[in-house]
Parts: C-alpha cells; sequence; structure tokens
C-alpha cells in the first residue's frame, strides 16, 4: 500500500499541567494532567491517519515508558517502523493556566543516537524510499549529537529514489535541509527571517524571500505567520491563505497541521489554491483541539469553506505585521 513517512528524530511524550493562576516559589495545585505522545513528524503522522491516509512513522524512539506512544500507533494504525534506542523518551512540560491563559513551557533534551543508530535511520530511509511510498516528512529540530547535515542527507537518498519530500524544521538543519531542494519546504516567519538573515516585515518581502528558493528547485515554499496565515508559493503564483477566526485551545501544532493538510491536498492532486485552503482548514481546526486532533470532518469543511486565499500583491504591503507578536524560532 502507497503510504506517507513521517521521520521524528526525537519525539517527546507532551505532558500538559494544568493549574489556575500558576505562580513562582509557592505550592502551586494543579487540577489535571494530561499526556499526549508528540514530536513534530509524530503529530502529522497522527493528524495523517486520523483523516484515513496510511502511515509509516519512524525516526528514533526511547525503549523506556514508551507505552503511550505504542497505544497511539494501534489506536490510529499507524505502521511504527521507529528504531528503538535505549533510555526513555524526552517529556515536553506543559503549564496551562486557564485563569490567565499563559503557558509556560519546560523542554528536556531528548536521546541522542550512536552513530551505528545513525547509518540505521538512513537504511531505513532507503529502503522505505525504495517500497511504494511517494511522500516523506521530515519535522522537527535535530537534537544535540545529530549533525545538522542530516535532513539533508536524507533529501538526497529520499529524491535519489523518486520520491517527494516536505521539509519542516529550523537552523542549521533547514540550512543544509533546503540546500538539498526539498518539493515543498514550510518555515514560519522568523524560521525564513533567521534563514535569510533579515526582519521580513511585509508579504512582499517574505514572498520575494520564499521565491527566491524556488531557484534552488524547491517546488512550492510555504510560509506561515500564525494567526496572520500563510504564503503558498510555486512556480507560477503567489496566494495568501488567511484563515478565519477560531476558538482556540492550544496552537501548540499549528505548523503540524499545515503540513500534513499540505501532504493531504498533494495526495489528492489538488492545485495550489485548493491545497491552500485544505493546509489552512487543517491547522486553524487543529487549534481548536488539544493533541494531535482535528475536530468532526463538518467543522473542518466549514473553516476550509471559511479560509480566504487571494493572490499576494503589492497593496498588502501597507498592511505590515509586528512580528514581535509572532512566535520565535522553536528551541
Ligand atoms: N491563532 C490562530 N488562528 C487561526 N489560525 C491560526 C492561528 N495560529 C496559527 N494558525 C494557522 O496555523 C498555521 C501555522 O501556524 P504557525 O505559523 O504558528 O506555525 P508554526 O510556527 O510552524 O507552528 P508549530 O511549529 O508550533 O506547529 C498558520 O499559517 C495559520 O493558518
Ligand atoms: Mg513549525
Amino acid at each position: 500500500m502507497m503510504s506517507i513517512v513521517t521521520l521524528t528524530l526525537n519525539p517527546a511524550i507532551d505532558q500538559t499541567i494544568f493549574i489556575n493562576d500558576f505562580q513562582l516559589e509557592t505550592v502551586n495545585r494543579a487540577y489535571d494532567l494530561k499526556n499526549h505522545a508528540g514530536g513534530k513528524g509524530v503529530n502529522v503522522a497522527s493528524l495523517l491517519a486520523a483523516t484515513g491516509h496510511p502511515v509509516v512513522a519512524t525516526g528514533f524512539l526511547g525503549d523506556q515508558n514508551a507505552e503511550i506512544f505504542d497505544r497511539l500507533f494501534a489506536e490510529k494504525q499507524i505502521d511504527d517502523q521507529f528504531i528503538r534506542i535505549p533510555g526513555q523518551p524526552r517529556v515536553g512540560i506543559k503549564i496551562s493556566d486557564q485563569q490567565t491563559q499563559r503557558t509556560t513551557e519546560i523542554n528536556l533534551p531528548g536521546l541522542t543516537p550512536t552513530n551505528t543508530e545513525l547509518a540505521a535511520i538512513r537504511t531505513t530511509i532507503t529502503r522505505l524510499a525504495a517500497e511504494n511510498n511517494q511522500w516523506f516528512i521530515l519535522a522537527g529540530n535535530v537534537p544535540p549529537g545529530i549533525p545538522s547535515t542530516i535532513y539533508g542527507q536524507l533529501i538526497e537518498i529520499i529524491q535519489a529514489a523518486g520520491k517527494q519530500v516536505v521539509l519542516d524544521t529550523s537552523g542549521e538543519a533547514l540550512r543544509y535541509g533546503l540546500a538539498a531542494a526539498p518539493t515543498i519546504a514550510k518555515p514560519n516567519l522568523a524560521e525564513l527571517e533567521q534563514f535569510v538573515g533579515y526582519a521580513l516585515t511585509s508579504e512582499q518581502a517574505a514572498e520575494k524571500a520564499g521565491r527566491e528558493l524556488l531557484n534552488h528547485g524547491i517546488n512550492i515554499v510555504v510560509i506561515s505567520m500564525g494567526e496572520h496565515g500563510a504564503l503558498f508559493i510555486d512556480a507560477a503564483q503567489s496566494l495568501v491563505a488567511i484563515p478565519p477566526s477560531v476558538a482556540v485551545q492550544s496552537t501548540v501544532g499549528a505548523g503540524d497541521a499545515m503540513v500534513a493538510g499540505l501532504v493531504a491536498a498533494q495526495t489528492q492532486g489538488l492545485d495550489l489554491a485548493a491545497s491552500a485552503r485544505l493546509a489552512t482548514a487543517f491547522a486553524a481546526a487543529k487549534i481548536t483541539q488539544l493533541g494531535s486532533n482535528l475536530p468532526a470532518n463538518e467543522v473542518v469543511a466549514q473553516i476550509q469553506a471559511e479560509v480566504v486565499v487571494r493572490p499576494c500583491s503589492a497593496q498588502h504591503d501597507l498592511l505590515q505585521w509586528n512580528t514581535s507578536q509572532l512566535k520565535g524560532v522553536p528551541l
């Protein structure tokens, strides 16, 4: 069967602790704790599986305390091809304060694979690329101890087999990855600013920076800008897709949902405008839910109908956005 493959080098158990009026240096009483199996590739896999796509998930996964991943893979019928490495998956703590609407995140480092394990992931990707899998999604930061060139190397392997690849990462891994020309790249605005080395303070500036990437052989560049929406750029056109306003539960994973929607659109052969609409609907729908879940199909379809897609235009340069309101580059 033709599957979509997601790679997660550093999966995480996301622990959300719910506390009202969270304070430092005192005893806080939490009223709930929720655990989710996470990490960007795992989130994308989960969303794609939930929307009926056959998915293979690979990467490195700690062999201790990882039952939450086993349960997710079983529940969503995700083909688990993770390489098990000794130790526990990293934990990401999110302190969610419903009263102040503030979230505090504490991220722990992950496991570092050995050189043998790194060689094993190359072998796994080589094998999966030789099988009947059309799309590969490389998502998330490269953890310490893994060379930043890893995504670039894997993109070369995947493309040599004639398969398509989406890259969603930041920093040096993005730089090396873009050099290998993935089919689609989805930086957020802060990640693209870091890549080009200057602030992108208007729609036109972001469009120009994105379009330059096409010269390097990338087919579609998507630049996401949080609630401002996203730019979708290919050789023929540049579009802006603006989400409707939705009741936000957690913006964590908005980008992952956008990547899932983009690939879902590509597998359906949708054009750029329709892809922009579907990807934006996935993203806006995702943030109304906790964990990597979408609301009911009717809700996603409703949001999809409300997305506004228009061509990029100089006129909107007047509507400069305040980049300080956008999220920074994740650590
Ligand atoms: N507050 C919001 N309201 C509506 N839609 C939103 C909001 N925040 C994000 N989105 C949608 O999600 C898309 C992706 O969001 P964003 O740019 O924050 O991705 P990201 O920074 O890569 O996120 P992450 O990496 O944390 O998953 C946006 O282009 C937009 O369509
Ligand atoms: Mg992102």
